[in-house]
């Protein structure tokens, strides 16, 4: 009941550091046994004058043998709790981490992210007074009881017998409050982490929120968060800070009553006045244990709520890994491929599609459509669609997810930039690259020039490229792809955020690629899909058509209107600038070059809300 056998099981080494502790405990204690012992026989014999002064030498030397046998074992009693709860602490979070490596890329649909850092940083640092503390600290407050009763049994049975009875009543009051308290700390730890998911999520979109002026709202709703975070938290404090009185009114109420039963016994002429005296100092220990046990009881309490979060998030169900090497050669092929996130509301409503080794294929639709769908699904980064994607002979989902990672290159629009160096960024698509080679891939994504003009491999990356432009993030990230080397690349709206020249530029660099890599190409900019072997048009989770650039005019039909519509308005667009009128669309334009500066990706929406506008 208060002791989780799954949690000690996970982590057998700590153990031994719990028995040690344990043992340290008895021995200081048995030390201050025999100190009390040889104290009250000296104050019983001072009283009778019948003690000698190489008694009193007797006494002071045990005593000072004593304390320093106590010292030491104090000492090492701590360093083994911080030993096992070190142990715990290693564990636990190897576990977790290596719970999130077999979760692998999907893992986000099943966790928040917020809730697995707290749980792996907060969470885990709470088990260390489980394991620190309570655990050694639940066998002692067994032990210490018994081992006193069989000392005092000898000075007198009744007493002894009344002390120990009363000892339990500690447990059983905590046993009372333990029911309602584990409940009240489980909805606490499901208020912590609800609070840090919005804390998170608000500190991430925070220059969203400003711009829109919502962050006023969005204050107001971490204010009530935290408001019902207080609560619970007083609500808790409240709590144990009862339960402990209770407890020591139990603890102090039995010393007292060892007290008085004591001096009934001497009076009574049962026990000797060394006896009774002993009876007397050593009557709270017999309840110290319990009372420390209540103490850490709390603590530990906080500790295996988090636990319980921890093992559910281990417990997660893992998607089933396929074993299998992801084929070197073979075309790519979705047949009837029906996905949807939530039920009743079907994404890919039975895709076919093929993508030939070594050729340029694209795919083009609105906004919405699934076209990062269809790529997290080869990703593997959703699983349970139906139908079936072939590699070569191979079904996607028996390849193995290392396997598939070795053969398939995902850049998306905000490939993540970690921060550290240009080199360090670069070193993680391959390792054991030379400079000569790094600077290669830089030459060909146009980022040489500006690197060589900063502090070259070493120029600093902060956290999300924080300190690069949009454009710079992109050919920095599509620098990193083309280093990783794949026989496979997606681009998801790769280029989104760049200026329209060097996105000319680095989509030529990606023809280039194609010659030897098979290509992926998820663009909403049909000017970017001109030269590709085959595009396949999307609109609402159906492929529309399909065939060649060239093809596709000539169908005339939702690819054309899309390709016209695009046309005009890049010519457009630079005619205006160089007329400079002050027209409605200049005004347009504009906003759409401000909300470029302020937020990526939005001129995407923009110029797609523009086309439509150009199309009625
Ligand atoms: N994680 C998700 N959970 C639920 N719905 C999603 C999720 N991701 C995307 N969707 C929905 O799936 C549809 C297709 O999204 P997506 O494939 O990202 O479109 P596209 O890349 O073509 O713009 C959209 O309607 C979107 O709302
Ligand atoms: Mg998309």
């Amino acid at each position: 009941m208060m002791i989780d056998k799954r949690l000690i099981g996970k982590v057998e080494e700590s153990k031994k550091y719990i028995a040690g502790n344990v043992l340290v405990q008895w021995i200081s204690l048995l030390a201050n046994i025999v100190m009390m012992f040889v104290i009250t026989r000296l104050l019983a014999g001072l009283y009778y004058e019948t003690a000698s002064k190489s008694d009193m030498l007797q006494t002071l030397l045990i005593s000072l043998v004593v304390v320093v046998i106590r010292f030491v074992c104090a000492i090492a009693a701590s360093k083994m709790s911080y030993l096992s709860s070190k142990a715990v602490k290693k564990k636990l979070r190897e576990m977790i981490y290596e719970k999130l490596l077999k979760l692998g890329a999907s893992y986000h649909t099943k966790v928040n992210t917020s809730e697995i850092v707290q749980l792996a940083v907060e969470g885990v640092d709470q088990l260390e007074t489980y394991f620190g503390a309570y655990l050694p600290q639940f066998f002692y407050a067994m032990i210490a009881p018994l081992t006193l009763f069989v000392v005092l049994s000898f000075v007198n049975m009744t007493a002894a017998v009344m002390l120990l009875i009363c000892v339990p009543l500690i447990p059983v009051a905590i046993a009372a409050v333990q029911t309602w308290a584990k409940k009240l700390l489980s909805k606490y730890w499901g208020q912590y982490t609800a609070l840090g998911d919005t804390f998170l999520e608000n500190l991430q979109g925070l220059t969203t929120l400003k711009i829109y002026q919502s962050d006023a709202y969005k204050n107001e709703q971490m204010n009530e968060e935290s408001e019902k975070f207080r609560k619970i938290t007083m609500k808790v404090l409240t709590m144990q800070l009862n339960s402990i009185t209770i407890m020591d009114l139990i603890a102090y109420g039995g010393a007292a009553l060892g007290v008085i039963i004591a001096v009934q016994k001497f009076a009574a002429g049962e026990v000797t006045l060394a006896g009774s005296l002993l009876i007397i100092l050593l009557a709270a220990d017999f309840f110290i244990p319990m009372r420390m046990l209540g103490s850490f009881f709390h603590i530990a309490m906080n500790g295996m709520a988090a636990s319980g979060k921890i093992f559910k998030l281990l417990d997660l169900q893992e998607n089933p890994q396929g074993e299998r090497e992801f084929p070197e050669h073979g075309d790519i092929q979705m047949r009837e491929v029906r996905f949807s996130y939530e039920e009743e509301r079907e994404i890919l409503k039975g895709i076919d599609m093929t993508f030939a080794e070594r050729s340029f294929t694209a795919i083009v639709g609105e906004s919405g459509c699934g076209k990062s769908t269809i790529a997290s699904l080869l990703m593997t980064k959703n699983s349970g669609y139906q139908g079936s994607i072939r590699v070569g002979e191979t079904e996607l989902s028996e390849i193995s997810e290392e396997s598939l990672m070795k053969h398939v290159t995902y850049i998306s629009h905000n490939s993540y930039l970690f921060k550290g160096s240009v080199r360090e960024n670069l070193l993680l698509a391959k390792p054991d690259a030379d400079d000569a080679r790094l600077w290669e891939v830089l030459e060909q994504t146009n980022l040489a020039e500006f690197l060589r003009g900063e502090n070259g491999l070493e120029t600093e990356v902060l956290e999300k490229g924080a300190n690069l432009s949009g454009g710079q993030c992109q050919r920095l990230a599509l620098a990193r792809a083309i280093l990783h080397d794949t026989p496979i690349y997606i681009f998801d709206e790769a280029t989104s955020n760049i200026d329209v020249e060097s996105e000319n530029d680095i989509i030529q660099r990606i023809y280039e690629l194609a010659e030897r890599k098979t290509i992926i190409l998820i663009s909403h900019r049909l000017a970017n899909v001109v030269k590709s072997d085959r595009i396949y048009v999307l609109k609402d989770g159906v492929v529309t058509e399909e065939g060649t650039h060239a093809q596709l005019l000539e169908k005339d039909g939702h690819y054309a209107g899309l390709w016209n519509a695009q046309q005009s308005l890049e010519n457009f667009g630079t005619k205006e600038q160089s007329a400079k009128t002050n027209s409605d669309e200049k005004i347009e334009t504009e906003q759409a070059v401000d909300k470029h500066s302020t937020e990526k990706n939005f001129d995407e929406e923009h110029r797609k809300e523009a086309a439509h506008e150009e199309k009625n």
